[in-house]
C-alpha cells in the first residue's frame, strides 16, 4: 500500500531532507585526495546529530556506518574505513537521516580531484536520469514513466541502468511501497497522487548492468567491474510541480 502524507507530515519530511541536503553539503566540501571514508562517515554522523536527527543507515539490518560510500566500480552500500581517496577516483555518498520519526535519503556521485571524460560523462548522465525521473512527479503521472525515464535517458547515451537495486516509497521508513525499478515500459504501474513522497535513485553503469555483493556482504560492485555511478532524491508529488525535499 502507497501511503499518502499529510500536510503535517510533509512539513517534517521537508525538515529531514533540509537536514540529508545540509550534510551533503558539507560531506562535498571535505572530498579531497587524501581523506579517508571513515573520516567522512565521522563527520556526516556528527553533522546529522548536531541538527536533533539520526543517520537512518546506522544500525540498519546491522549495517555499521551513518554513510555508504562507494568508489569506482562499487556502486551501493561500500561501508566506509581506512581507504584513502586518490585523484581520479569517483565516489558515491548515500545518507539518511531520521528527523522527529520521518526519513530523508539522498546520494551524489561526485570525482575527486581531475577524472577522464568517460567518468565525467557518466556522471553526467546518471544526473540528468535522476532529473528526467523528479520531471516525471506529478499527479496523472505512472509510476512506469519514472522508471521509463530513467531507463531511457541512461541508455541513450550508451550507458546501462541497474536492476537488481532500486528507489522507494519513503516516510515514517527509510523503505516504503513502491518499489521503483529503474528500468522498464511508460504508463504502468500506480498513478502518482499528491501527498507521494519517494526516494529516486538511478544507479548507472559504463558497462553491463549486472551487480554482485562482496564478501563484506555489502559492498555492492558491478560485475564486469566498470564504473558505476548513483543520484538519489527524496521527492513529494504536490499540486504542482515535483518537490524535492533533499535540496537545499
Ligand atoms: N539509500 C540506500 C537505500 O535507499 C541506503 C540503504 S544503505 C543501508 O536503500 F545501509 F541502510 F542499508
Ligand atoms: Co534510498
Amino acid at each position: 500500500m502507497v501511503i499518502r502524507k499529510s500536510n503535517r507530515e510533509l512539513a517534517l519530511m521537508r525538515e529531514a531532507g533540509k537536514i540529508v541536503a545540509h550534510t551533503h553539503a558539507i560531506l562535498q566540501d571535505n572530498i579531497r585526495p587524501g581523506v579517508t571514508t571513515a573520516e567522512l562517515d565521522a563527520l556526516a554522523y556528527d553533522e546529522v546529530t548536531k541538527h536533533g536527527a539520526e543517520p537512518s543507515f546506522l544500525g540498519y539490518r546491522d549495517y555499521p556506518a551513518s554513510l555508504c560510500v562507494s568508489v569506482n566500480e562499487e556502486l551501493v552500500h561500500g561501508i566506509p574505513g581506512p581507504r584513502v581517496l586518490n585523484d581520479g577516483d569517483i565516489i558515491s555518498l548515500d545518507f539518511g537521516a531520521i528527523y522527529r520519526g520521518y526519513h530523508g535519503d539522498a546520494a551524489i556521485t561526485v570525482g575527486v580531484g581531475p577524472i577522464d571524460k568517460k567518468a565525467q560523462e557518466l556522471i553526467e548522465t546518471t544526473r540528468g536520469a535522476l532529473e528526467a525521473a523528479i520531471a516525471q512527479c506529478r499527479r496523472g503521472s505512472y509510476l512506469g514513466d519514472i522508471s521509463w525515464a530513467i531507463q531511457s535517458y541512461a541508455e541513450s547515451r550508451g550507458f546501462s541502468v541497474v536492476r537488481q537495486y532500486v528507489g522507494h516509497g519513503i516516510g515514517r521508513n527509510m523503505h516504503e511501497d513502491p518499489q521503483i525499478p529503474n528500468y522498464g515500459p511508460p504508463r504502468r504501474g500506480i498513478l502518482l497522487k499528491p501527498g507521494m513522497t519517494f526516494a529516486l535513485e538511478p544507479m548507472v553503469n559504463v558497462g553491463g548492468y549486472l551487480t554482485r555483493v562482496l564478501d563484506d556482504n555489502w559492498t555492492v560492485v558491478t560485475d564486469d567491474r566498470e564504473l558505476s555511478a548513483h543520484f538519489e532524491h527524496t521527492v513529494a508529488i504536490t499540486d504542482g510541480e515535483p518537490e524535492i525535499l533533499t535540496r537545499l
